[in-house]
């Protein structure tokens, strides 16, 4: 089968290169795929996508016209594929569906141990020669309630080790997990969750109904001061809010590895270039603010993974046996 490659890194083409046992052919391609892009499809049989492609219907208008079988995304999420389009095209569409949800819990955690004991500007004040502490005050973990929103295989790996720090950890999920369920963790109303929680982290996917789910009034509803974790979808905040949030003390740190407009901006070196937005650069500018690049996923035994299960998708296709791929359903 013949493979283009879209959002293409050097770490994707060493990966997917490695678990690529039957001999398909690869091409790689840097820019992300939209309508504008798609033709560099042509001649292949599927796409092999990632978080900051455009799968919308004009996008795939063009795919099923180049006669693509398969789109393969190598993530977990497809919040940015247009799924009736695709299902109307007849061309399924393939993900990972698990790969390592110890890598993002673990840099949820990170974010939240970097904020609360100041890490970051410690690092910068230390290589100044400036030992002096203050402004780097934190607080126990230890007996602090935090909220997880969304107990999926990520939030119950975060939940498990927040645990482990001795938190008290309370969780909202229209679907509880039982293995939440038996690590004692009281599943509550998300109202009461934004109430009661120190630490809110948010681990549910971008739907409809999850779009912007902090917002003003969810803001106005958290305790003041708390810290709010976002390794999971930028949309899932309301970004202007949270800076209003921030600027009033309610929101008291933020931690994001993710960003509503993350598309232009993420995965690229804009060192030799002007910030042009000026809502993530307001972001920048708090003390109490620390962003990552989308890369909680980035870790060895993820990329394996997620290479791994990608071709497994499209060996599935090319043995006609579909079944057998991580098809998403609608
Ligand atoms: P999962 O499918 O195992 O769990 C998602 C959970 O969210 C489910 O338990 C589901 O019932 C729950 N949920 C659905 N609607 C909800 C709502 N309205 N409110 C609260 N919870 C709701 O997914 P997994 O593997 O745990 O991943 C979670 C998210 O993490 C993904 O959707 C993706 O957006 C994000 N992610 C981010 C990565 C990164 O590098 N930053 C990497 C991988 C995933």
């Amino acid at each position: 089968m013949k493979i283009a490659v879209f959002s293409a890194k050097p770490y994707d083409e060493q990966h997917l290169n490695h678990f690529n046992e039957v001999g398909h052919t690869l091409t790689f391609f840097e820019p992300h795929l939209n309508h504008k892009t798609a033709a560099l499809a042509a001649d292949h049989d599927v796409v092999c996508c990632f978080v900051n492609d455009t799968l919308d219907a004009p996008t795939i208008e063009i795919l099923a016209s180049l006669k693509i079988r398969m789109i393969a995304m190598r993530c977990a999420g497809f919040n940015n594929v247009d799924l009736v389009a695709a299902e109307q095209y007849g061309i399924p569409v393939a993900r990972v569906p698990e790969y390592s949800p110890h890598a993002v819990a673990e840099h949820a955690v990170a974010l939240i141990l970097d904020l609360n004991r100041n890490i970051h500007r410690a690092f910068n004040r230390v290589r100044e020669n400036d030992y002096s502490l203050n402004g780097l005050l934190g607080f126990d973990l230890y007996r602090k309630t935090v909220g997880v929103v969304g107990t999926g295989k990520i939030g119950a790996t975060f939940a498990g080790i927040m645990q482990g720090f001795g938190c008290q950890v309370i969780a909202y999920d229209p679907f509880p997990n039982p293995q939440v369920q038996a690590m004692n963790i009281d599943y509550v109303p998300l109202e009461e969750l934004w109430r009661r929680s120190d630490v809110i982290s948010l681990h549910c996917p971008l739907m409809p109904e999850t779009h912007h789910l902090v917002n003003a009034d969810s803001i106005a509803a958290m305790k003041r001061g708390t810290m709010l974790i976002n390794t999971s979808r930028g949309a899932l905040i309301d970004t202007r809010a949270v800076i209003a949030g921030l600027k009033s003390g309610q929101i008291g740190y933020l931690g994001l590895d993710v960003y509503e407009e993350e598309a232009d901006l993420f995965f690229e070196d804009f060192s030799n270039h002007l910030l042009q937005d000026d809502v993530f650069a307001r972001l920048l500018t708090f003390p109490n603010v620390i962003i990552t690049g989308h890369q909680a996923f980035f870790t060895r035994e993820a990329l394996d993974a997620i290479a791994r299960t990608t071709m497994h998708n499209i060996n599935a296709l090319a043995e006609g046996e579909l079944s057998k791929a991580h098809v998403v359903k609608i």
